[in-house]
Parts: structure tokens; sequence; C-alpha cells
């Protein structure tokens, strides 16, 4: 039994004779008190699970640090806890399955409704763990190159979601191998999500950087990474890399949250970590898309499968997926070539503005010939919260009005071995050969 399950075995143990007590005094069914508190239990869990964002300055619009700051938003908690809306974590399977895997327990999810039910209770403020330091922000790392739009962008106050494409004023001069990428908004509270593109430098921009027509940088780039603010970077596995060929610039595809607030401004950079040392594989994606996407008036679930199939073994270390406003649900399954099946990600509930990498805690080996089935599900009814209009019939394009379809495997091949001596992003040699220009 684990240390938590104990814990709270002794306590209902202990809360026995208050109950009976309660029985006796009041002569009718009360439920047992759990006695849970702020200061003791609660905190810990949201320190875990929900501080990352939820601290002052972080991409959530409240912080939940202190108990005065979190007492308030107690009934809130509880409902978004329960329907498992926060945190933000929609891959299914079991808990540790991926990395930083913050869903909540059910022991978790019953220890803070336990606590809202019971008047949020603070408990002794001498309970508090140590308080956890936000003010670094993350990710801690300075980056080797970072690009920033070069003027400021103010988001319309219209209420409503404020879509735009930035290009960023840095063109590769040469092949650069990187390990790492982070989308930094100036303004984390602004924007929603992000997404990052590899554009080719003959896509240009306004003198601010801004691409009118929202549109362009989807059709004319290549998606690298989908992230909200404070969210994942993209992480090559050790010894692996990402090449963003030269001559191409990064674009990027910010989502900013409606506002009506005059001045809200933003500044969106990246960081990009050069790759160093010897890179023997590339971080390769196996991507399962779909232009034929008619999706009637009204449909509450239309269906999209493609196949693909993997030409070498693979070591799969991540999926993502990618949809639009009525995007309902996304599934890969492998179908091994003896013809086994096995459903490897799953988002049952899929969320525009929660599109994320997902990595597994433990990359999983498969064999070539492996067939990777992308299974997408719209709903374009009513039913969908997010759906700007059931009325309309809904094929592929760009804006978030239209549909997409896009299923990301990430993975290496095991037996790749380039051998490619790379100094801050560069291919200086290859491995046990003499390298040039650093070789003394
Ligand atoms: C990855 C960042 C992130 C994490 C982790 C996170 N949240 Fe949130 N949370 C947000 C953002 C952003 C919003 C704003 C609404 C939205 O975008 O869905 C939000 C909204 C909320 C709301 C609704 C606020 C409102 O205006 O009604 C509650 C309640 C909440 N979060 C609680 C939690 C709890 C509890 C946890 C941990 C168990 C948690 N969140 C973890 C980012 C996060």
């Amino acid at each position: 039994m684990n240390p938590r399950k104990v814990a709270l075995l002794a306590a209902s143990i202990v809360c026995i004779p208050a109950v009976f007590l309660l029985l006796d005094a009041r002569g009718e069914d009360k439920p047992a008190v759990s006695g849970v508190t702020f200061e003791r239990e609660v905190v810990s869990i949201l320190q875990a699970k929900c501080q990352e964002c939820h601290h002052p300055g972080g991409s959530a619009p409240m912080s939940l640090v202190t108990y005065g700051e979190a007492r308030p938003w107690a009934q809130a908690i509880k409902e978004k806890v329960v329907k498992r809306v926060m945190p933000p974590f929609y891959a299914d399977g079991p808990i540790g399955y991926y990395k930083d895997d913050i869903r909540l327990t059910e022991a978790e999810i019953k220890t803070i409704c336990e606590w809202v039910d019971e008047g949020s209770p603070r408990g002794k403020p001498a309970d508090h763990p140590r308080y956890m330091d936000w003010s670094a922000g993350s990710p801690a790392q300075t980056p080797d190159l970072l690009l920033r739009v070069r003027t400021p962008y103010t988001v319309k106050k219209d209420g409503i979601d404020d879509y735009e494409c930035f290009l960023f004023n840095y063109v590769f001069p040469q092949d650069t191998w990187i390990r790492a990428l982070d989308l930094r908004p100036s303004n984390k509270q602004a924007v929603h999500h992000e997404a990052l593109y590899i554009v080719p430098d003959t896509l240009k921009a306004d003198p601010d950087d801004r691409i009118s027509g929202a549109d362009t940088l989807m059709n004319k780039a290549t998606l690298l990474l989908f992230s909200n603010p404070g969210g994942l970077p993209l992480l090559c596995p050790e010894g692996s890399a990402i090449i963003i060929p030269k001559g191409s610039r990064l674009g990027v595809e910010v989502h900013y949250a409606p506002s009506t607030r005059d001045g809200v401004v933003d500044q969106p950079s990246v960081g990009i970590y050069y790759a160093n040392g010897v890179v023997n594989r590339m971080l390769r994606l196996l991507y399962g898309d779909q232009t034929k996407i008619d999706i009637p008036p009204g449909e509450k679930s239309y269906r999209s499968v493609v196949y693909k199939k993997l030409k070498t073994d693979a070591i799969i270390n991540g999926f993502a997926a990618h949809m639009h406003l009525r995007g309902k649900s996304f599934t890969i399954r492998l179908i091994y070539p003896d013809g086994r099946q096995e459903t490897v990600f799953a988002l049952p509930q899929f969320y525009f503005n929660w599109q994320r990498p997902y990595h597994l805690a433990k990359p999983l080996a498969v064999p070539k010939g492996t067939v990777v089935e992308y299974m997408a599900e719209w709903d374009n009814s009513l039913q969908n919260p997010f759906n700007p209009d059931p009325n309309q019939e809904v094929h592929f394009g760009p804006k978030t009005s239209d549909e997409m379809m896009g299923g990301g495997v990430s993975y290496l091949i095991p037996e790749e071995d380039l051998g490619a001596r790379i100094k801050d992003g560069v291919r200086i040699g290859d491995a046990g050969r003499p390298a040039v220009g650093i070789n003394r």
C-alpha cells in the first residue's frame, strides 16, 4: 500500500469516534468529516499539479499559491478537477505512461472534493510545505539563439479570439541542428496557445513582422511545435536532433485569448538550443494527415482514418494530434506485422486550445512494417461548445473555422548512425574522423 493510502486509512480510523459523536449529537446521518485542510493536504497537490501555470505572472488567469488566492476558487477548482478539465492533460491511459504526467489520481480528486465540501478550511499555516519558487519562470535555461518579433503587438480588444501570425526576421544561414525549442511570449496571460512553423524565405511579412491574413503560415509551412505558454518545449532525445534547413525562417501563429482591455501587449519570441557533440539520429515525425474532409452540418460524429507504415524499426517517443474547433477525439493505434493491435495514444476529448505533444515515459520499440492508424473524429453539432456554426458544412482548410487532421508520431530509427559532429548547431565533421575547424 502506498504511503498516501496509509495516511488516508489512518485519517479515517482517527475520524471514526468523531463521526459517532456527530451521529449521537445530531441524531442524523451526517457523512464522515475527513479533516482535510488547505495547508496540510491540498496545497501539496496544487504545487505538484497546478502551480506551474497558476502562479503570479504564470499563464493561468489566477494564482493558486496561497490560501487567500485559492480559497475564492474552491468551487471552481472542484468542478474542474472532477470533470478532469484541469489540469489540462487530456491523453488517456494509465497515469505514469507519459512523461510529465500531471493528471490527478482518484485519491487527489477525492481530497480536493472533501476540502471543498467541508467548507475549504485553511488548517494550520505551519503545516504549509515549503513554498515553491516560481519567480524564475520556466524554462530555466538560456537559449543559444533567441528570436523575437521586432514590434510588440497590441491584442485586439473586441472580446473575441485573436489569431495572429508573425515571422521572425532571421534567415538560417546554414542547415542548423537543434536539440530543443521553446516558445516564449512576453505576456503569458495574453496568449492561449502558439504554433511554431518552419517557413520558406519566400514568405514575406509586414514591417511589424506580422503576416496579414492569418491563413498563410499553415498553408506554406511545416509545423514544428504546438504549445501553451509554460508548456513543454520540443526536446530531442539524447544524441538526436532536428534540422532547420538553410534559407528558412521560423514563424509563429499565436492565439490570443479574448480580451476587452486596452493595452494588452505581447512580443512573441522563440528560444533555440543548438545541438552539440555527436548526433547519431534525427528525430522524425510520421505524420498522418487528411485533406478530404467533408463534414455535414450538425453531424455529431464524423470520422476519418489514415494509415501510414513505418518502413524501419522505430523507437516511438511521443504523439500529437491537430484538428480545429470541431475536433472531438483522436486515437492512434499500432497494427504490428504479426497482426497484434494496440492503442498507444488517445485523446478521448480533444481541446483545440490545449494542443501539445505528449511524450512517453518509456519509449516504445516497434518493428519495421508496423502500420500506424490515425483516427480523427469531429463534432459539428450544437453539442460541441466550441463549434462556431453547426449549420455549416465544413471542409479542409487553414482557418480555425475550417478543419484539419494531423496526427504525429515522433520516433528515432534505432540503427541510424549519422556520426555527425555538431558544434553550436553546425555540422563540422564526422565522428571518428578529424573534425574540420576545431581539430587541434
Ligand atoms: C498548463 C497550465 C495549467 C495547469 C497545469 C493548470 N491550469 Fe488551471 N487553467 C489554466 C489556464 C490557461 C486557464 C484559463 C482557462 C482556460 O484556458 O481553459 C485555467 C483555468 C482554471 C480554472 C477556471 C478559472 C475560471 O476562470 O473559471 C480553474 C478552477 C483551474 N484552472 C484550476 C486548476 C487546478 C486545480 C489545477 C491543478 C489540479 C490546474 N488548474 C492546472 C492553466 C493551467
